[in-house]
């Protein structure tokens, strides 16, 4: 059957990552954490104290940063900066707190985007992100635009976090995640936006089951969809 490419935008918190996953091991495709090369890019200009208004120094510490995944079976995906895995790491608050002022810059971006696109280059993709299906892949044959009530959205966060034994405020949570939505739908280069042709997808009132469930259906329509075109072609 051929195989489709699958963007998954939305704000952050609404189960974008969770849904990918899950919609990429239903389908037998690979799975790609765009976010999760943003906030390995913030891990090391923290580290290295890069200085975000020096386009040199910027540029510079692109030209150093590797960014490889590994799959586990059961554990899900683990993120590598340089040959270390960062999953841990990349995850804590001190990186959402930074991570949407580097990637509103442009060269951050232009580098990511690029290598994206060399990871989804293979169809059978399902990639997750701010601007997968207006910017990484505008072709792409199914494009879901993630939406949740911010209460919602904040409740998950701070229990996921809870989970991996960070104790942090509901309060500093939704102040994060507002703020950050903010900063990365009103940045000049590659905004956070719905595409004009992806479907919008509501998961306040949904469990991770009924959502996953839902995009696979609308996935596996589209896979029909490409079947029946190359026949009658
Ligand atoms: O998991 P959460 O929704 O909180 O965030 P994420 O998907 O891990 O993304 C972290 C940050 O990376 C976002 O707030 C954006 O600033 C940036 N990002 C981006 O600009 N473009 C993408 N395609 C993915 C993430
Ligand atoms: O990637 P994004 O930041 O949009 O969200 P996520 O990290 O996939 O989801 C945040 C949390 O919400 C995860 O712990 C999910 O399991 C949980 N969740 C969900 O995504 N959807 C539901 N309907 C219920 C819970």
């Amino acid at each position: 059957m051929r195989k489709i490419t699958l963007a998954i935008d939305g704000y952050s918190a609404c189960g974008k990552s969770s849904t990918a996953k899950a919609v990429a091991a239903e389908l037998g495709y690979t799975y790609i954490d765009s976010g999760a090369m943003y906030r390995a890019v913030t891990l090391y200009f923290q580290q290295n104290h890069v200085s975000l208004t020096n386009k040199k120094e910027v540029e510079n510490a692109l030209n150093k940063i590797d960014i490889t995944f590994q799959n586990n079976k059961d554990k899900g995906t683990d993120t590598f900066l340089n040959g270390l895995n960062v999953e841990g790491e990349i995850r804590k608050m001190y990186i959402s707190e930074n991570v949407s002022q580097i990637s509103a810059l442009e060269s951050v971006r232009e580098a990511m985007v690029a290598q994206q696109r060399k990871l989804g280059k293979k169809s059978g993709v399902v990639m997750d992100g701010r601007d997968i299906g207006t910017v990484v892949f505008p072709d792409a044959e199914l494009k879901i635009f993630m939406v949740a009530d911010i209460y919602v959205r904040a409740g998950r966060r701070q229990k996921e976090l809870m989970e991996k034994g960070q104790l942090v405020d509901l309060a500093e949570i939704i102040s994060n995640l507002e703020k950050r939505d903010k900063i990365d739908s009103s940045r000049a280069v590659s905004p956070l936006r719905k595409a004009d042709d992806a479907v919008e997808v509501d998961s306040s009132f949904l469990t991770l089951e009924e959502q996953v469930d839902h995009i696979v259906r609308l996935a596996l329509g589209k896979i029909l969809e490409q079947k029946k075109e190359t026949i009658t072609a």
